[in-house]
């Protein structure tokens, strides 16, 4: 892969306008400084999609996403940093000049092009081995497995012969050395330093990422075996963690239709030729962050498609904690009847898959569904443990409606009052609450407590650190800023920098709905800057107005306490009394 200078890169956004890319795509309408059209990231009927042309960032107020020329064009062309540079270059006319690279890295690219070329030569043999006459056995098993010709074609599927050495001599007589071969994955040395084939006999599927490069093989037994599948090493090109199996064919329809995730390699291939064209299997491996990442740039939604056996369902949730933890829009799909996708097609068919499709479940309702099953609802004991598990559940579900609908479902099914399981859920969302909102008011703080000793500064005091939180969660939540807005005053900010922060935040909020933190920062005096960024870092994630309305209280009661202090000390003791008093009432009103 290229690396462009610095200088070329920037000459092509210099020279490529936002404004003008977009226009390309969707319909823009001028309004000021700013262009107005339907978003091309999510379905709508009335414009929310807005470029800001002189900072040439755009913003969708609907599905939230936004960023720069970059951000946009790779998303809607599903491009990499690289390939869009290159794309915005061609469009720009300008050439692309390449960093000179030193001895090793220009090595290291070197290599990574053999082994490339490398793996489409050995693909390409394995599919000619396939229609070879030492290939029956290999066709027979897959006619046995459902394979037709246009499924083997799609995948590329192959075949590696049952030799120690017909790939090596293969590539050999096309100029590739040994090392080369070994480095691929492609061949193994023995002890006596003698190289053979490292697939052998077997029905062979080429890994191919999403630009269309052979990466890594995976190789399946005919038949039983203890080695059921056989992949390919770590390489230059291949980690198995970032990699999934079938995007390649896959992406195409990921952003209409989402991706079905399943576990075997057979499953992918057997929705593809069943009609589900947006399959895709892991690697094998449970999957990886990286994987997640990578699912979530293609896919409108993922849904989870594993075998129908324990360790499917240990899989699953393990699939949709990852995938959660990236942000992917996600549903779980249940069947039964068959232990994994591929039979279940066999045996009932691609119209009952569609429906498994249409009755996919959410995370919550997945989970509650696979608890129910361990309990015996009739004991009393069962009820009590289901219910508190369940409440668990629903404690972590950020939506209420989606909450109230399986406490309604829970409650008719156990004969328990929905309040108490309200009440129940409540609870564990209370705690949960207080407890993050309590680390995330040390978190916050911790890296200026350091610098203000270092500084020889006194420690901040428990308001200082209060006003921090507030400021975060008034930048980051529009329904605590509204609470706070109506209820507190930049006065009541004990400290200065504090109060000129609460002042621009409610100016950027005159104009902007977004939390934004780089294009707020770039609209407030120089000297807050260094003070907001640390600020408004790391966004709070606990229940805002929850917390809003605690720091509040207390910032309010420091006040006061101050005040009454203040007037102490110079002996008003009427106004004291008076104070108490109308603060009294404040308090019972
Ligand atoms: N796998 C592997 N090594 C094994 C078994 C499995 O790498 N010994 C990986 C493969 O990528 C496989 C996936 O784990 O596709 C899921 O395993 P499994 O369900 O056993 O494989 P299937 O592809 O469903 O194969 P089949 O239907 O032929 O049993
Ligand atoms: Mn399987």
């Amino acid at each position: 892969m290229p690396r462009y200078l610095q200088s070329s890169i920037d000459e092509v956004l210099n020279r490529s306008d936002l404004v003008d890319i977009a226009s390309g795509y969707i319909t823009l309408k001028r309004n000021g400084t700013d262009f107005v059209g339907l978003c091309p990231f999510h379905r709508e009927k009335t414009p929310s999609f807005h470029i800001s042309s002189d900072k040439q960032l755009f913003y969708c107020f609907g599905c939230n996403s936004g960023g720069n020329i970059i951000d946009f064009v790779g998303k809607i062309e599903n491009l990499d940093f690289v390939d869009t540079i290159k794309f915005l270059a061609e469009r720009a006319g300008i050439t692309l000049e390449e960093e000179v690279y030193s001895p090793e890295i220009q090595a290291r690219h070197n290599m990574r092009e053999t082994i490339l070329k490398m793996n489409k030569l050995a693909a390409k043999r394995y599919v000619a081995n396939l229609a070879g006459d030492d290939a029956k056995g290999a066709r027979e098993y897959a006619s046995g497995r459902g394979l037709k010709r246009e499924t083997i074609s799609a995948f590329g599927i192959g075949y590696a012969k049952d030799s120690w050495s017909d790939l090596v001599d293969y590539l050999k007589e096309n100029g590739f050395r040994n090392e080369d071969i070994i480095e691929a994955g492609l061949a193994v040395k023995n002890e006596k330093g003698h190289i053979y084939d490292k697939f052998r006999n077997r029905l062979m599927f080429p890994i191919i990422d999403v630009r269309g490069n052979v990466i890594a093989f995976s190789g399946r037994a005919l038949g039983d075996s203890p080695a059921k599948y056989m992949n390919s090493p770590e390489t230059p090109v291949f980690h198995k963690g970032s990699n999934i199996f079938a995007l390649n064919l896959a992406k195409q329809y990921s952003a209409t239709d989402g991706l079905i995730l399943v576990e075997g390699n057979m499953d992918a291939v057997s929705l593809n030729a069943f009609g589900f064209p947006n399959a895709v299997a892991g690697l094998g491996t449970a999957l990886t962050d990286q994987q997640a990442q990578l699912l979530k740039r293609y896919a409108s939604v993922v849904y989870i498609c594993y075998d129908n056996d324990e360790a499917g369902e240990k899989a699953a949730n393990k699939a949709i904690e990852t995938l959660s933890a990236a942000g992917i829009n996600l549903k779980i799909l249940s069947y039964s009847g068959a232990k994994d996708p591929d039979e279940y097609l066999k045996k009932k068919g691609a119209e009952s898959f569609k429906k498994v499709i249409s009755s996919a479940l959410s995370p919550t309702e997945y989970k509650i569904l696979n608890l129910r099953k361990k309990y015996n609802l009739v004991e009393t004991s069962d009820k009590v443990e289901f219910i508190n598990a369940a409440a668990e559940i629903l404690a972590v579900n950020p939506n209420a409606v989606e909450r109230e609908i399986y406490i309604k479902r829970i409650s008719s099914e156990t004969d328990i009052s929905t309040d108490s399981i309200t009440a129940q859920v409540n609870k564990i969302i209370y705690d949960k609450n207080r407890k993050s909102y309590k680390k995330a008011e040390r978190e916050v703080q911790s890296t200026r407590t350091e610098t203000r000793v270092q500084r020889g500064e006194t420690p901040p005091t428990a308001t200082y650190k209060a006003e921090r939180l507030l400021l975060n969660i008034m930048f980051f939540n529009l329904s605590a800023y509204r609470i706070i807005r109506s209820e507190l005053t930049q006065e009541e900010m004990t400290d200065k920098n504090h109060a000129r922060l609460f002042e621009e935040i409610i100016k950027f909020r005159e104009y902007n709905e977004n939390s934004d933190a780089g294009m707020f920062l770039s609209s407030i005096p120089q000297d807050i800057k260094s003070c907001t960024a640390e600020i408004l870092y790391k966004e709070y994630i606990g229940d805002a107005t929850v917390a809003a309305k605690d720091l509040i209280d207390k910032i309010k009661k420091q006040n006061f306490k101050e005040k009454i202090n203040r007037l102490a000390k110079e002996g008003k003791v009427d106004e004291i009394n008076r104070l108490i008093m109308s603060n009294r009432k404040e308090q019972s009103n």
